[in-house]
């Protein structure tokens, strides 16, 4: 077991079992035990890739997008560009590369990081070390400074804590973390039934079905989503996720590339889970603001002009590195609308913007289903 996990186990022995959502927060956020907290996760050595490690063509089309919708909404001369759960900095720092095309807009910017890992903090500052635009770092959502805001949001919905509810012939009961006969982490359910799950459209699962609920990505969406209603602005995410809530129990913790047990190496190894992007839409209506898409990721960057970057990219470069731009091209994008098979299909991009404000790009047409 690792430090984390024994950490976990003492906490379950004093005070008992835990929530799903309170083992994802300790596994991911402990200030020194947590998975962000004490690494860089991303790339060949680490445990997974994500799409602006992929591709530099990924955070520059984000960037123009930015730029586009800064355009459309009439050049305000201040405007903050917010990025949630920045990685390593690579995505802004491509789209900050990306805008040097219009000069007004990276005078305009004041860009605006929502991180709480020291580690990668420190990651961010070095990929944006001399970028034009003043940088700040913030650790909460409602500590953004005032005023207009385009926020990006790549893979970071994913890995907010959620909880789980599981059916059981007495109704739908929180699942929750305990120690098994021999002392190891397992999964159970509190004694609770929650009547008012048991009442909405999800009545008719079967006993053992798991629904999933994320909390505070719905609060997080909230808030910048009365932002924007207030203020103007857009905020876009992207992520793994199904475009309508339903049962089903998308927990996966991932180490080295592979899927690994979610209960077994808590802060060695990632923990996600998909977001529902439905509940997501929900929490920004309620919040005043409107909503475009889910669209897969893939007809996203497409309509973005994915395939003319990497060829006029691929056009400049040698035969070996040609290839490689369009095979990163094609991991981006690969993946029919409907097939769920590839970062094209599986992930999936949503805008949410001010009631009546511009038409973001890229969000022509909707998914109908999931
Ligand atoms: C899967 S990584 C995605 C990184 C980056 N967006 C990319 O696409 O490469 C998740 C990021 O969210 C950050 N993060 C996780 N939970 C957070 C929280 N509650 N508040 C702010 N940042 C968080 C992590 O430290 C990390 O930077």
């Amino acid at each position: 077991m690792t430090a984390c996990g024994d950490h976990i186990r003492d906490l379950i022995g004093s005070s008992g079992p835990i929530s799903v959502e309170r083992y994802m927060e300790i596994a991911l956020g402990h200030p020194t035990l947590g998975y962000y907290m004490t690494r860089d996760p991303f790339g060949a050595s680490g445990d997974f890739i994500t799409a602006p490690e992929v591709s530099q063509i990924f955070g520059e089309l984000l960037g123009l997008w930015c730029v586009d919708y800064w355009a459309r909404m009439g050049a305000p001369g201040r405007v903050q560009l917010v990025e949630l759960g920045p990685g390593r900095g690579t995505l802004m720092r491509d789209a900050l590369r990306a805008a040097r095309v219009v000069p007004a807009f990276l005078a305009a910017v004041e860009v605006a990081l929502v991180e709480t890992s020291p580690t990668l903090r420190a990651a961010q500052k070095t990929a944006l070390a001399g970028v034009a635009p003043p940088v700040a770092w913030f650790g909460g959502v409602e500590d953004i400074p005032g005023g207009p805001m385009i926020a990006l949001a790549n893979e970071f919905f994913d890995a907010l804590p959620a909880r789980q509810y599981v059916k059981t012939t007495e109704g739908w009961r929180e699942r929750v973390i305990g120690l098994d006969g021999r002392g190891e982490l397992g999964f159970g359910a509190a004694p609770r039934v929650h009547e008012s799950i048991e009442e909405s459209i999800e009545a008719n699962a079967p006993d053992g079905a798991i629904l999933e609920r994320n909390l505070v990505a719905e609060r997080v969406m909230f808030t910048l989503a009365k932002r924007v209603a207030k203020r103007g602005g857009a905020v876009l995410a992207i992520d793994y996720g199904h475009v309508k809530s339903g049962v089903g129990d998308t927990l996966q913790a991932m180490r080295r590339h592979e899927f690994v047990d979610a209960l077994a190496e808590p802060g060695e190894a990632d923990l996600t889970t998909h977001v529902d992007f439905e509940a997501l839409a929900r929490a920004a209506a309620r919040a005043g603001a409107s909503t475009r898409g889910p669209v897969t990721q893939g007809l996203f960057l497409n309509r973005l002009g994915a395939g003319e970057r990497a060829r006029k990219l691929a056009a400049g470069a040698d035969a070996a590195a040609a290839r490689r731009i369009m095979s990163e091209l094609t991991r981006l994008t690969a993946g029919g609308r409907l097939d769920k098979v590839g970062m094209g299909g599986l992930f999936k991009a949503l805008a949410v913007t001010q009631d009546g404000g511009p038409e973001p790009i890229g969000f022509s047409e909707n998914l109908a289903s999931p």
